[in-house]
């Protein structure tokens, strides 16, 4: 069983991740993390909170940084809407954060771990980078950082950048450089996994309150995406880092070295991946460069069945 905490921006596709890893019995959620980053921090915590509690799973849940380290603030209500979730309508919210920061927690669980917690961030990797900074000595007790991020190819922001590190790219290199194994799952692969209107249907069809949850989500999801960009499913990027714990045949990986860009205007956020090795640098990080897609969305089915 992988012990996690998910560091996460919710956005449409990081609920998503919240569903598949929240009752997987292969995933133990020790904590749900919660950054700004598709909306503000206000909204993203609400939505992770009303996603839990709709779910209706026990999972501690933590507001952390509402800000990058140091570029200005960026969010995308364009693709996730002004609530930062529109589409499904909660009851009325109950469920309240933990009191105590989000990158505590981190630093708490890590140190009173034996290095078997693996980091996964769906978001902006600020919560990480700061716990990495206020206490340097976590960076040995990560067992691997599993990031939704980054791209071989090109960006969904700028030509060159994806959004989660373009968001804050200082972040991104602390937890890229920290030492720790880093498993890149970016857009070379998310962007495989699209939730066109026959996966809907066929989740719809789990018919239970997680199934319907995704079904109201998609709804807004993949309509702003096609609106957008003409696309008739809309990819579903982050749960591929929980699914690729669930069965870590589904992505293939290749070694490469991956540098941050954090000085160039045009190309700030991007993932310099050295496919060919060309620079004859140690590789960084293991990034994924396949999936299987139909595999993707039977662990996603079978996800959703998990609930009652
Ligand atoms: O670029 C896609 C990523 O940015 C996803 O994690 C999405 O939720 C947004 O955070
Ligand atoms: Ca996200």
């Amino acid at each position: 069983m992988e012990k996690i905490i998910l560091d996460c921006d919710p956005g449409h596709d990081d609920a998503a991740a919240i569903m598949l890893a929240a009752k997987s019995p292969k995933i133990e959620l020790l904590g749900i993390t919660v950054v700004a980053g598709n909306q503000t921090l206000e909204k993203t915590l609400r939505n992770a909170l009303n996603v839990v509690q709709w779910l209706g799973v026990d999972v501690p849940v933590y507001g952390g940084c509402d800000r990058p380290l140091v570029r200005e603030k960026v969010t995308a209500g364009d693709i996730h809407g002004k609530t930062g979730l529109d589409g499904p309508v909660f009851p009325p919210l109950v469920r309240v954060p933990e009191p105590e920061h989000a990158v505590n927690f981190i630093i708490r669980s890590l140190m009173a771990s034996d290095g078997e917690i693996t980091m996964v961030t769906t978001g902006p990797m600020t919560n990480l980078a700061m716990a990495l900074r206020l206490e340097p000595q976590i960076a040995e007790k990560i067992k691997r950082i599993v990031l939704m991020g980054g791209a071989c190819t090109n960006g969904n922001v700028t030509p060159a950048a994806e959004f989660n590190i373009f968001a804050d790219a200082e972040a991104a290199h602390i937890c890229f450089t920290c030492g720790r194994p880093v498993t890149m799952i970016g857009l070379d692969v998310t962007r495989m996994v699209k939730c066109t209107p026959e996966v809907v249907e066929r989740m719809k069809n789990v018919g239970n309150r997680a199934s319907a949850l995704f079904v109201d989500m998609m709804g807004h999801f993949c309509k702003t995406q096609k609106a957008l960009f003409g696309w008739d499913g809309a990819p579903l990027h982050d749960p591929v880092t929980i699914a690729s714990l669930i069965d870590p045949a589904l992505v293939t990986v290749k070694p490469m070295n991956v540098r941050i860009e954090l000085r160039s205007e045009q190309s700030y956020g991007r993932t310099n991946c050295d496919y060919f090795g060309y620079c004859q640098l140690p590789s960084t990080a293991d990034v994924a460069v396949d999936i299987n897609v139909q595999r993707f969305w039977d662990i996603f089915e079978e996800g959703l069945r998990n609930y009652s």
